[in-house]
């Protein structure tokens, strides 16, 4: 479980981040989905990562040091209309180069709003990463936002939706910074994942 977490530096392009090999893990998706405010749940420290009521908050790519041992990764939203056509494609290009460029990145979780039918911005993101060969998690957010079964409905039908281009689901999580829910799952899999990569550099 996360005990420690500490903000470590901004970066404005994957060739500023830190050196460190520790195993690294971001959270990517559409802006105002909840990024920030999902790390600060995990870390169980509201004011951790900057969040807002507005999209576009979260411009670098931020670093924060967790138990010491790995690295949690804060990234901009992609797809946000207001902002300039060059500021959009400045973010983009950031994105892109982190998933494709970062060594130690062991899995990217790609967040997504339950309460919405799936987007063609994140699906087209998900294609990509698949074709690049990016490891990633879904994590679906606001949660508390809808009721239980709609929530089922919305879930399987994104799941259906994968299926037609995907052979296997990715894994998949529910969660909710508002009411804190779904966060030691997604804790208790990313030590999994850290525990393998220990147990192969022995
Ligand atoms: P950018 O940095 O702009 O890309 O956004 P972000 O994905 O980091 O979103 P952020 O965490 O800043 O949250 C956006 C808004 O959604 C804020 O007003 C949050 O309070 C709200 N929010 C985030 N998670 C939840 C949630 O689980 N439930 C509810 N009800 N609101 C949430
Ligand atoms: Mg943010």
């Amino acid at each position: 479980m996360i005990n420690t977490a500490a903000f470590v530096i901004s970066s404005p392009d994957v060739s500023m981040c830190p050196k460190s090999l520790l195993p690294e893990y971001a959270f990517i998706g559409r802006s105002n989905v909840g990024k920030s405010s999902l790390i600060n749940m995990l870390c169980h420290s509201p004011r951790l990562a900057k969040t807002s009521q507005k999209p576009g908050k979260t411009l670098l790519i931020n670093h924060f040091l967790i138990n010491g041992s790995w690295h949690l990764v804060d990234l901009p939203g992609y797809g946000f209309a207001q902002t300039g056509q060059k500021q959009r494609q400045q973010l983009k290009t950031m994105i892109e180069r982190y998933c494709l460029l970062r060594e130690p990145l062991v899995s990217l979780f790609v967040l997504i709003d339950s309460r919405l039918k799936p987007q063609t911005i994140d699906l087209e993101f998900m294609q990509w990463l698949g074709e690049n060969e990016v490891p990633f998690a879904i994590v679906f957010t606001k949660t508390d936002k809808l009721g239980k079964e709609k929530l089922a409905e919305n879930i399987s039908n994104y799941k259906q939706i994968l299926l037609e281009t995907w052979e296997e689901l990715p894994p998949v999580f529910l969660t909710s910074a508002e009411k804190n829910r779904g966060g030691d799952e997604l804790t208790a899999y990313i030590e999994e994942l850290n525990s393998t990569i220990a147990d192969r550099n022995i």
